[in-house]
């Protein structure tokens, strides 16, 4: 049977390069892993009980579409607890199948087929993908020159090229370069978005690993009306295979949203929801130290790289950090990170699969333990060595 005739769109979406890469050095043998974009922290015991609790009451139906009522109450007083942001939990938050729900939901409501979609390169890959599903035209914005930061500027530029957007894909601390923005920049930014009429689909999953001197500050502190806000339980309370997360925005997007959401899932799981309950709720301080955890983390990664005088992009949030392929290697990311994956038994991330303004990059993940933290830089110290 011939299969060309699929969806032009299904078809022409991109694979994703993150795994493609992780499959080409599977095989090698002892391999220690950085490329791995999840916390190493069991999920918080209270978690567990008050899911196994509703295991054993035999709540086993359908919930609300929209998430069990308790659960978007949690939700609202989280993001008002964490971002004095105030969202009505019957109107305004849905409960999803992880962020990546969210994210094809947000893609999918706001995207007519052939609108322009900016994101900033390097970016999250399932972007890319969502677009195209929906029939969206990419707009990268390639960040590389400034410090890895989308910039008013890089905006008005892009702009100017292309005539006109529907929406900006927009997350921070960035998977992949570990960069963020303060209450002034993203003030800026937001600006300069509402200027465009641009929708702001926010990916904050990240919120909770924020090393600056503030807190994480939301976006739609400023642009409310037109931010679909997307956070969730994997990244901040270790429970990436749960697959819960939310999202929250105004009464006339959520609606929309709604159908979307309804179509992809009917309901989220019922159990899992009792469990975010709690993580909602309850979880600040294990959060405080998984915080402080990443942050020490982070730094032994920076003192390895600058002992061996390798250039990287301080992370200011997340657990990535990017560095630079050395001068003394001849190759680009992809064959530095094939090359000591092969010789050093280290699985790192060429920066390239975020698009290309990672070009040249690498991204290591620092959510491992410490040990391995420090063989990868004596390993990275040997592969050094037999390259000078
Ligand atoms: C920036 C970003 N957004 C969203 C996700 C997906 O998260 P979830 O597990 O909630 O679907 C990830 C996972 O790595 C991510 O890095």
């Amino acid at each position: 049977m011939d299969y060309s005739n699929l969806s032009k769109a299904a078809q022409a979406a991109p694979p994703n390069l993150i795994r493609a890469f992780s499959e080409k050095i599977s095989h090698i043998d002892g391999l220690l892993k950085f490329n791995i974009g999840e916390p190493d922290f069991p999920t918080p015991e209270v978690v567990k009980q008050a899911t196994i609790e509703s295991i054993n009451k035999d709540q086993s139906f359908y919930s609300h579409s929209r998430g069990v009522m308790e659960l978007r109450e949690a939700i609202a007083g989280y993001i008002d607890r964490k971002f004095n942001l105030e969202y009505d939990p019957a109107t305004e938050v849905i409960v999803t199948v992880g962020s990546t729900e969210s994210l094809k939901a947000a893609v999918d409501v706001v995207t007519n087929p052939g609108d322009n979609i900016l994101v900033v390169d390097p970016n999250y890959v399932i972007y890319n993908t969502q677009v195209t599903l929906a029939r969206g035209n990419i707009v990268p914005i390639e960040v590389a020159d400034t410090k890895f930061k989308l910039t008013p500027q890089a905006v008005h530029d892009k702009m100017a090229e292309i005539g006109e957007a529907k929406a900006i894909l927009f997350n921070y601390p960035v998977n992949p370069t570990g960069v963020s923005y303060n209450r002034e920049e993203l003030k800026a930014l937001a600006e300069v978005f509402t200027e465009y009429n641009l929708y702001i689909i926010s990916d904050e999953v990240y919120s909770e690993f924020n090393y600056g001197e503030e807190d994480h500050v939301s976006i739609a502190e400023f642009a409310k009306d037109r931010t679909i806000l997307i956070n969730g339980a994997s990244k901040a309370f270790a429970m990436t295979g749960w697959r819960t997360a939310f999202v929250a925005a105004p009464k006339a997007i959520i609606d929309s949203l709604f159908a979307v959401h309804q179509s992809m899932v009917t309901a989220p799981p019922t159990q899992i929801q009792y469990g975010a309950i709690v993580a909602y709720n309850d979880l600040d301080e294990d959060v405080a130290e998984m915080r402080q955890s990443y942050l020490d983390r982070r730094n032994l990664v920076i003192a390895g790289l600058e002992s061996l005088d390798i250039e990287y992009i301080k992370p200011e949030g997340a657990f990535y950090i990017l560095f630079k392929v050395p001068d003394w290697f001849d190759g680009d990311d992809q064959e530095f990170c094939l090359q000591i994956a092969h010789d050093q038994k280290v699985a790192l991330t060429p920066a390239s699969v975020f698009g290309n303004g990672g070009k040249q990059y690498v991204r290591i993940s620092y959510a491992s333990s410490a040990e391995n933290l420090k063989i990868l830089i004596e390993r990275l110290g040997k592969f050094k060595d037999a390259h000078q």
